[in-house]
């Protein structure tokens, strides 16, 4: 048994209701890109030990993520998640309703780049930002995410190691290349401390600075 097998068995067990979320996406023939169960473990650990009260996710898909997060909130929590696709917005909040988190969760519906723009016309700022929608704005979502940061706000984004095809230097295809720039550019950052988790399909784990917010 390697080391991946050992951890998944004991700490990334699916519960009933996540479980449903990845059958219903199947049922409905939507891409079955939902995160890997122990990372939405570790999202729900990130959220509760960072004290989060407002999130922000970037790619619902179904729902499954966004469960992870919310379950992790306190009583007066908000997670808002920005969806490019009206029926996997729907799907989602079925989904987030069914978990008990309908109340919880606002979805925005369209491009997140509008979206994020008009977060900030609005003001609003967030401790928590989860990135996991089109790799090819990644950089762009983690400049919206550090805009609209709280002090000490926590920046999680999924599939940074793109199943092993980021670190196959003769791997050049574009996905591939976006995320490559994407990571350079969290570990450089000045602004950011980061980490890189081997989780599931990687996943950056990055703190706002408290001297930038
Ligand atoms: C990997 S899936 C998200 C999975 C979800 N976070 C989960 O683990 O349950 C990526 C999602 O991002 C959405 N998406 C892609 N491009 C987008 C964009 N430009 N704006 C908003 N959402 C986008 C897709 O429709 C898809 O539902």
């Amino acid at each position: 048994m390697n080391a991946t097998t050992y951890i998944k068995e004991r700490f990334a067990k699916e519960d009933d209701v996540l479980t449903a979320v990845r059958q219903g996406i199947k049922d409905r023939d939507m891409p079955s890109i939902s995160v890997a169960p122990e990372t939405g473990n570790l999202l729900s650990l990130l959220v509760g030990i960072s004290g989060a009260k407002t999130v922000l996710e970037v790619g619902a898909l179904g729902g499954y993520s966004g469960i992870c997060l919310a379950r992790a909130l306190p009583a007066d929590g908000r997670l808002v998640s920005l969806e490019l696709k009206q029926e996997y917005a729907d799907f989602a909040h079925e989904n987030l309703k069914q978990a008990g988190y309908g109340d919880v969760v606002e979805y925005r519906v369209g491009e997140a780049l509008d979206h994020l723009a008009a977060l900030e016309q609005e003001e609003r700022r967030f401790d928590f930002f989860f990135i996991d929608a089109d790799k090819a704005n990644y950089a762009n979502y983690l400049e919206w995410a550090i805009k609209l940061a709280n002090k000490g706000a926590v920046i999680t984004a999924d599939n940074v190691l793109w199943g092993g095809r980021v670190h196959d230097e003769t791997n050049q295809e574009e996905s591939t290349t976006y995320l490559r720039a994407f990571n350079d550019l969290v570990a450089a950052d000045p602004r950011l401390e980061a980490m890189m988790v081997t989780t599931g399909d990687g996943l950056i784990v990055a703190r706002v600075k408290d001297s930038i917010s």
